[in-house]
């Protein structure tokens, strides 16, 4: 019988190694090619949970052993096995039951599956005490690294807990009508003629009130719909393309914004992202979606010499590599990951594109920023710095009510994002 907690025990000893939580499980399918979907769904919410509440469990762990147990892998089989024990709806003596045989085939020694067995039985006798204790220190209680913490402490005094805490949610599945197809009261009632509830949250995005498999989705492979956080549907609007428009998305894979774009006007779109790998997933989106761009290039976009044709551009949309602390309810890995220094080098990346992309902006056009961050590092102190030394620029105000200075931070509803438009004089 395939061990699922083993196997995310593998997912989740590779992510703290080093690998993003996407690519460990995608490696993790490819090895395991005969599991079934019910398989993959348990070791997604395994691996998943124990990323989302990692600072809890390690709390929890950290009192009810003397000392980590020397394998790796056995510490992390016990976390998944705590995270069943607060968060899932399995009958304890099975999840204590599976755990201690997974902990069998990691290992022979008996007293280390014994400890196994007494940890999880510790647990559940002294379950409060213990949730409690863990939420005494601010990484259990919110799961985050305490930095990042710190962090939006100081940058968001009111709001931080909730950042926080929203960030340890289940993301809603949002969807993009694509309304050259379809408007979004009648693909609302499409899929609610397939059984499935949404709600419409602004323009053209509906959040489902239960995700599912986008094949099941009503007219996916004819490009009725896409899926995107309701959050990054704010982004193509804000640029008001026009037909005709020459437009470029410079960090476009895997190309969520470009097509936005080309189904907002017809415009002449060159798509950029330094990645060719995540640009072919790019071409099989416009090819579902049945849009065409002017161009698709693979290049740097603070380096425009290697790939621009010296036209410049009406619109620009820079959705610049970022931290992704927006974005931590989808991949809870991050958190773990990155690390404070790396805010440094992505600030240097982000000030090193938007001056590359100013320069092919064309006058009068419009250059949009976006990142999926809520730190003011690379959001509104990185603005403010550009606006200095560039005096032609001018921000535009954001339409929309519910774009704060920029920021939009991450609810129920939506990720959280920054976006600054431009207007060059
Ligand atoms: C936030 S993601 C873009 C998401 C995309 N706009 C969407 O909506 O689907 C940032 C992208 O920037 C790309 N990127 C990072 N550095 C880059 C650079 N110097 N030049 C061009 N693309 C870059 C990454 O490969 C990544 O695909």
């Amino acid at each position: 019988m395939i061990k699922t907690q083993l196997i995310a025990v593998t997912v989740v000893d590779k992510v703290m190694t080093g690998s993003s939580l996407s690519h460990a499980l995608q490696q993790c399918w490819q090895k395991h090619a005969s599991l079934s979907n019910q398989q993959k769904g348990a070791i997604q919410n395994f691996s998943y949970g124990v990323l989302r509440f990692y600072g809890q469990l390690t709390e929890i762990l950290t009192i009810l052993l003397k000392k980590p147990p020397q394998s790796q892998k056995i510490y992390y089989l016990l976390l998944i096995g705590l995270y069943q024990l607060i968060y899932s709806k399995t009958k304890v003596y099975t999840i204590i039951n599976q755990t201690v045989s997974a902990s069998r085939t990691l290992t022979r020694n008996k007293k280390i599956q014994g400890l196994v067995n007494a940890v999880l039985r510790n647990f559940l006798r002294q379950k409060d005490d213990l949730l409690t204790k863990a939420a005494q220190k601010e990484v259990g209680l919110y799961s985050h690294p305490q930095w990042w913490i710190d962090k939006l402490r100081s940058q968001y005094p009111e709001h931080f807990p909730t950042i926080l805490h929203t960030d340890n949610q289940h993301p809603p599945m949002t969807l993009r009508v694509n309304q050259r197809k379809i408007n979004v009261n009648d693909y609302q009632q499409l899929l609610l003629a397939h059984g499935m509830e949404s709600q419409l949250i602004w323009h053209g995005a509906l959040s489902l009130k239960q995700s599912v498999n986008v094949e099941k989705l009503p007219g996916f492979s004819e490009g009725f719909v896409s899926v995107q956080d309701a959050g990054a549907q704010l982004a193509a609007p804000l640029l008001k393309v026009k037909q005709g428009m020459h437009v470029l998305d410079a960090c476009a894979a895997p190309g969520g914004k470009s097509t936005h774009l080309l189904e907002l006007a017809d415009i002449s779109l060159t798509i950029l992202d330094h990645d060719e790998t995540r640009l072919n997933r790019v071409t099989q989106n416009l090819e579902r979606l049945k849009l065409q761009a002017y161009k698709i290039a693979c290049g740097d976009a603070a380096n425009p010499n290697s790939w621009w044709d010296g036209k410049p551009f009406d619109r620009i949309l820079a959705d610049v590599p970022c931290s992704a602390s927006g974005v931590t309810r989808r991949h809870p890995d991050i958190k773990w990951l990155r690390r404070e220094t790396d805010l440094h080098t992505l600030v240097l990346k982000q000030r090193s594109i938007l001056h590359a992309l100013w320069q092919i902006l064309a006058k009068n056009g419009k250059l949009l920023y976006v990142t999926c961050s809520v730190f003011m590092e690379e959001n509104t102190w990185l603005i403010d710095e550009f606006l200095q030394h560039h005096p032609d620029a001018r921000v535009e105000p954001l339409p929309e009510p519910e774009i704060n200075d920029g920021g939009l931070l991450q609810n129920n509803q939506h990720d959280g994002f920054f976006y600054a438009l431009l207007h060059k004089q």
